[in-house]
C-alpha cells in the first residue's frame, strides 16, 4: 500500500460560458479547494472538513465520498481512502465548487494509485458527485477541471471531451453574495426550445469554438451570447443587466452567468480591462448595498495539481 500523503489543489471553473449551456467550461487560475489524501487500510472513505462550510461527511451524501466510493467500485484492493478538504470556492457561488471537491479527490485518488485510471473515467467517477449536488451528471465544471484550459463536452454519454485550446484571457468573476443552487436554477429552464433560438446557439458555440482556436478575439466576442438560458436564469441574480451591460460598454469581450450562477464572469483581453470591470460591478452593488466579492484572474491551462508531501512526516496534522 501506497502511504504517500498528497495536497491536490483542485481549481474553480466556469461552466457554459455564455451559449455552451452545460457542454463548454474553462478552469481558473488563483481560486483553488485544497485536499489532503492518503489511502488507508479498509474500504471505504474517511471525510474530514477543515473548513465552515458544515458539508456532510457520510460519504454518500458528499461529493467527494460518492466519487470516490464510485472509483473504488472498479478496484478490488482492500482500500479506501481519508480526504482532509479545505473549501475555499463557497458552494452555490457558480464556479464549480462540487466539482474543484468530486474531480480533485478522484484525481487526487488516481495519483495515490500510480494512475490506474484515464481523465475520462475519473469525469466519470466525479460525474456522481455532480449528480448528488445538482441532479445532474453534468460535466462542464468537472472537464476543464481536471484537464485544465476550456473544454467541449461533445457528448456526456458516451463521454466524448475535446479539450479546446485557447489564447491567453483575463476573467473578472463577480460574486453578488447570495446562493442559488444548481438543482433550483436548472429546474427554473424550459424543457422545450424553439428551433430560431437553437439555430442562433449553435451558431454562437461553433463561433466560440473557432475564435478560440483561431486566437480571434472579435469572433469570442461576437459568440458569447446566451439566447435560450440566460434570459431565464438572469432574472434571480440581482443587477445582471446592469453589470453585463456596463462591463461590455467599458470593453469586456463577453461574459454571462458563471455556471447556474449567481457568480458572473467577464472576458477581457487584458488585465487592466478585467481590474476596470471589477470596479464597475463593485460599484453596482455597493449602491445597492448588497455585500459582492471579486476576483481578477485568468485562464488556467493545467487543470487540478498536486504536491506530494514527504513520506517520512508522520503527524500529517501539523501539515495543515
Ligand atoms: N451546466 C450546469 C448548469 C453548470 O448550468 O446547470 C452548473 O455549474
Amino acid at each position: 500500500m501506497n502511504n504517500k500523503i498528497i495536497k491536490v489543489l483542485s481549481p474553480a471553473t466556469v461552466a457554459n460560458v455564455a451559449c455552451g449551456f452545460d457542454v463548454l467550461g474553462f478552469a481558473l487560475n488563483d481560486i483553488n479547494d485544497e485536499l489532503v489524501m492518503r489511502i488507508i487500510p479498509k474500504r471505504g472513505v474517511t471525510i474530514i472538513n477543515k473548513d465552515d462550510f458544515n458539508l456532510p461527511v457520510e460519504p454518500k451524501q458528499n461529493v467527494i465520498g460518492i466519487s470516490l466510493l464510485a472509483l473504488l467500485e472498479e478496484i478490488e484492493d482492500e482500500i479506501g481512502f481519508e480526504v482532509k478538504s479545505t473549501k475555499h470556492i463557497r458552494p452555490g457561488s457558480g464556479i464549480g465548487s462540487s466539482a474543484a471537491s468530486a474531480a480533485g479527490a478522484v484525481f487526487g485518488a488516481n495519483h495515490l494509485l500510480n494512475n490506474r485510471f484515464t481523465n475520462d473515467d475519473l469525469i466519470r467517477f466525479a460525474m456522481q458527485g455532480e449528480e448528488l449536488a445538482s441532479g445532474a451528471k453534468h460535466a462542464d465544471n468537472i472537464a476543464p477541471c481536471i484537464y485544465g484550459g476550456f473544454t467541449l463536452i461533445r457528448s456526456n454519454d458516451p463521454l466524448d471531451i475535446i479539450p479546446i485550446p485557447a489564447p491567453f484571457l483575463y476573467v473578472t468573476i463577480i460574486h453578488p453574495q447570495i446562493e442559488i443552487k444548481t438543482s433550483d436554477a436548472r429546474s427554473v429552464l424550459k424543457r422545450q426550445v424553439l428551433l430560431a433560438d437553437a439555430v442562433k446557439q449553435w451558431g454562437n458555440v461553433g463561433g466560440l469554438i473557432a475564435g478560440l482556436m483561431k486566437n480571434d478575439y472579435e469572433l469570442i466576442s461576437r459568440s458569447l451570447v446566451d439566447n435560450i438560458v440566460e434570459p431565464i436564469r438572469s432574472i434571480l441574480i440581482p443587477c445582471f443587466d446592469e453589470v453585463k451591460s456596463k462591463s461590455l460598454a467599458a470593453g469586456a469581450l463577453g461574459g454571462g452567468i458563471s455556471g447556474s450562477g449567481p457568480s458572473m464572469f467577464m472576458i477581457s483581453k487584458d488585465q487592466k480591462m478585467a481590474l476596470e470591470i471589477e470596479k464597475i460591478a463593485k460599484k453596482v452593488y455597493e449602491k445597492i448595498g448588497l455585500p459582492c466579492h471579486t476576483y481578477v484572474t485568468n485562464l488556467n491551462k493545467r487543470g487540478v495539481q498536486i504536491q506530494e508531501m514527504n513520506e517520512l512526516i508522520q503527524n500529517e496534522n501539523a501539515l495543515l
